[in-house]
């Protein structure tokens, strides 16, 4: 039985066992996955202590993704780009860091949702760790223009000049909104997390095709009845992208891809 995790703090709600749980069941992969409490201190010892229980990998969660980068010796083209690591493979005495969070969004909106990318307008709100996780994979889906939006415009900006190497990507802050229109707009702010709502203008939704909000919730978030009272033709929450980017981590480990769909249903379902 080879051994998985998902290391955070709080960890206690995450769906990752459970979803790693029937991906195993799925492939005939025997597997044990459980959840690991770090202290906010203490990250490095366990996930040394699950190294020495001989475990394989760890998908990291808040607010250890910057250490779980640190701590990789070697990196994935999206894990550097984002600065971040969702997913570790330990392999003799490697640690092999990856971030399937951005591929995990695409995989949603494009095979899931249905909506492709490629030549769309899109809005990014917000520019912290979680917005630096998606641009790449999303420029690589080729836009005609991804814009980031954020309360505090030097942030935006500072991801612009990161990635304008990749793709066609802009910077505004909320006060001086654009009034071009968008096709997709993403919240990847932590504003649902607070039940607060991003002061950005209602008129934005009324040619949108799609608002994403990159946090799941039993109830939707405040962004997605504000695009939905504004005429967004379509929404979502996250769980599509927490479902597709642990499989894409299940493939990272164990080279297999299991079926999202049926997770994705289940997940909903319960909702
Ligand atoms: P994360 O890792 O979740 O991205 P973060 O790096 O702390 O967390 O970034 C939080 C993001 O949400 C930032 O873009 C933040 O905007 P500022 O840079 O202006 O602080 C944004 N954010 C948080 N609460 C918000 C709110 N109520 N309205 C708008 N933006 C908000």
């Amino acid at each position: 039985l080879d051994l998985y995790a998902v290391i955070g703090n709080p960890v206690a709600h995450s769906k990752s066992p459970l979803i790693h749980t029937i991906f195993a069941q799925q492939t005939n992969q025997s597997i044990q996955y459980d959840a690991r409490l770090a202290p906010l201190e203490g990250f490095i010892s366990v996930v040394e202590n699950f190294r020495q229980q001989g475990g394989k990998g760890l998908n990291v969660t808040v607010p250890f993704k910057l250490e779980a980068y640190q701590l990789s010796t070697h990196l994935t083209e999206r894990a550097r780009t984002a600065q971040a690591v969702n997913t570790l493979k330990f392999e003799n005495d490697e640690i092999l860091g990856d971030n399937t969070d951005g591929i995990g969004l695409v995989r949603d909106i494009e095979s899931n949702l249905g909506i492709a990318i490629a030549a769309k307008r899109i809005l990014l709100l917000g520019a912290g760790g979680a917005s630096r996780g998606v641009i790449l994979p999303l420029l690589q889906r080729q836009p005609a223009l991804l814009t980031i939006a954020n309360r505090t415009l030097h942030k935006a900006e500072a991801l612009q000049q990161q990635f304008i190497p990749h793709g066609d990507i802009v910077a505004v802050d909320f006060m001086d909104f654009p009034d071009d229109k968008f096709d997709i707009i993403i919240n990847a702010t932590s504003a649902s997390l607070h039940d607060a709502l991003p002061q950005i203008p209602a008129e934005i939704f009324s040619h949108a095709i799609l608002a994403y909000d990159m946090m799941y919730s039993q109830e939707p978030t405040r962004f997605l009845k504000f695009a939905q009272q504004n005429g967004v033709q379509q929404w979502a929450d996250g769980t599509g992208m927490l479902v597709e980017q642990a499989a894409e981590s299940f493939f990272f480990w164990r080279g297999i891809n299991p079926q999202t769909k049926p997770v994705i249903t289940m997940l909903k379902s319960q909702a």
